[in-house]
């Protein structure tokens, strides 16, 4: 693995698809033994950046299941807009459904927050947060993700998802911004 360019910005490896794959299905693992007997959860996938990470954790998981998905959108470049956009909306009815939601990344925590209050409105049995990547330190507002892949500082992400700008999201590892 190499390091890769994006709008003149130079990021390295960070982690590589053999770790992520191995954390995917320990918490699979984790949020199959969460998963009362019997009980069918729904996934709700947040695009566009969960996408690949809500692909594989929802093949690993190999209990019944179903998945559906919504589209927020609050980042421009590197750097939030503290402004939540829903771009697209759930359609189904969620009233007393185990919920999971699968997020890429939690900086500043406003997405799934605005998220899981949006969700909770909708009388939902229950609400999990399964995130790929957390920045403990970047968080303003109230939340615990259930699940966290990885808790890394905060810089800047690219890869599996992750994206600047639109680029970058199908690269299959994970990269960080380079010190300059
Ligand atoms: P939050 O609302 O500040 O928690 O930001 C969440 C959203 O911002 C994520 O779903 C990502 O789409 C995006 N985001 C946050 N940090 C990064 C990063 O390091 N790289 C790429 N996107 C990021
Ligand atoms: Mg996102």
């Amino acid at each position: 693995m190499k390091q890769v360019t994006y709008n003149g910005l130079t990021f390295v490896p960070y982690i590589e698809k053999e770790k992520i794959a191995e954390r995917i299905s320990e918490i699979a693992s984790e949020i199959k033994k969460d998963t009362p007997e019997g009980a069918i959860p729904l996934f709700v996938c947040v695009l566009n950046g969960a996408f690949p990470f809500a692909s594989d954790l929802f093949r690993a998981v190999d209990t019944d299941a179903e998945i559906t998905f919504i589209r927020l959108k609050s980042y421009e470049g590197m750097g939030t807009t503290g402004v939540v956009k829903e771009v697209m909306g759930l359609s189904e009815n969620i009233e007393g459904r185990r919920i999971i939601i699968i997020e890429d990344i939690i900086d500043t925590g406003n997405t799934i927050k605005r998220l899981v209050d949006d969700l909770e409105k909708m009388n939902p049995a229950d609400i999990k947060i399964a995130t790929l990547l957390f920045k403990p330190d970047s968080v303003q507002c109230e939340v615990k993700p259930d699940y966290v892949g990885f808790p890394i500082p905060s810089k800047f992400i690219i890869g599996y998802g992750l994206d600047l700008d639109g680029m970058a999201r199908n690269l299959p590892d994970i990269y960080v911004l380079k010190e300059q």
